[in-house]
């Protein structure tokens, strides 16, 4: 039997009848933009994210993209981040005015070394944006640090890692807590997906919160009033709704793929070849992905592939190598962790609904590969 990289329909099947009746409240109240649901959205995102505020938006980019806005760049200004993610990360800093400055990755992690991004701030660095790579978070906790010593701020890229925790002096933190701002993406492969895109930024700051409110629609706070410039970033009410119906779930969703990603752990620790994930022993990961280090990856991939079995490669090209910022001077070879994950990592089947047969077809599949 084929074997998907990620099966919504079998999330669909379960939830169909909590959701559908939540869309057809807001269809029959013709309450698009800005209905209740966003507000309760918001409300409930803060409380899970243990921060004051939560503004939503149309998607993890723009939640960025806006973060990145109210730290109001100059031109030449620096922001320190990590070439191992999705290219948005990048992106959003580029169009916010910021020159991205590419710093190596932690081994284990694939998430940004701390000592490498403290050896690349400079008297125009502005604001650190570290990324929770795979639903596993960064070490916020030493980012912040450094950050408060260099007056930056911190945008943390929660876009993978909604509800995942790391133990701070012996309290559970979670993801989008720490930072000035975090940024959450519900893109529909996430572990909370709207039905289409969408994004959401949490602080702790209400100042902060009341502007990008008003960044969100156009830069003003009343209507026909323009403080600033803005840009039409709401979240559309029917994916807050739809949001909103499968949040109670999130958590034995996130509870789900963490069984299968200790049964993949177990099933392949013995396998000469692959490297299982590693886990911070202070982080709990919500495996967005469940990515391993393989050796022959591109063998190995076309060998499930020809089982049909679902796997991806998250990220081939490290950003620094994308001819997009070839201007910026890097060269293959200079992030050489971030360069070797491109060439290792392969992400497998993880999310909840998995049947434990189908996860021993890939488990078989990898197996035979390297026997
Ligand atoms: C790490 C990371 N940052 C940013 C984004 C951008 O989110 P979106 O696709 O909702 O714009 C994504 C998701 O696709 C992501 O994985």
């Amino acid at each position: 039997m084929a074997v998907p990289l990620l099966d919504l329909r079998a999330q669909f099947d379960a939830i169909r009848d909590e959701v559908i009746p939540c869309l057809l409240s807001v269809v029959e109240r013709q309450q698009f933009i800005m209905g209740d649901e966003v507000g309760k959205l918001e409300q409930a995102l803060a409380g899970l994210s243990q921060t004051r505020h939560a503004i939503a938006c149309a998607s993890g980019t723009d939640a960025l993209l806006l973060s990145l806005k109210v730290l109001d760049l100059r031109p030449g200004d620096e922001v320190v981040t990590s070439p191992f993610t999705f290219f948005a990360t990048a992106g959003a800093i580029w169009n916010a005015g910021g020159k991205p400055v590419f710093v190596d990755i932690d081994r284990d992690t694939f998430n940004l070394d701390v000592a490498q991004v403290e050896a690349a701030i400079t008297p125009r660095t502005r604001a650190i944006v570290p990324v929770d790579l795979f639903g596993q978070m960064a070490p916020m906790e030493r980012l912040m640090r450094l950050a408060e010593q260099h007056g930056l701020g911190v945008i943390e890229d929660a876009a993978q890692a909604i509800g995942a925790r790391r133990r701070v002096n012996g309290a559970w933190r979670v993801a989008g807590e720490l930072g000035t701002t975090g940024a959450f993406s519900f893109f529909p492969s996430k572990n909370l997906g709207a039905w289409g895109d969408g994004g959401l930024i949490v602080t702790q700051d209400a100042a902060l919160a009341e502007r990008l409110r008003r960044l969100r629609t156009h830069g003003g706070a009343k209507q026909y009033h323009h403080d600033e410039i803005g840009t039409n970033s709401r979240l559309d009410t029917l994916q807050a709704a739809v949001l909103l119906a499968k949040l109670p779930h999130l958590a034995a969703w996130s509870e789900g793929r963490r069984q299968r990603a200790a049964r993949y752990d177990e099933a392949l620790a013995g396998v000469d070849g692959v490297r299982t994930p590693f886990v911070d022993p202070d982080n709990q990961h919500i495996y967005h992905q469940y990515t391993v280090r393989a050796q022959r990856r591109d063998e190995l991939k076309a060998h499930l592939g020809k089982r049909s079995i679902g796997c991806a490669v998250y990220y081939p090209i490290p950003l620094h190598l994308q001819p997009c910022f070839h201007h910026l001077g890097y060269r293959q070879g200079q992030l050489p962790q971030a360069e070797c994950a491109a060439r290792e990592v392969l992400s497998l089947p993880v999310y909840p609904e998995l049947p434990d047969a189908l996860q021993d077809q890939v488990v078989d599949a990898v197996r035979s590969f390297y026997a």
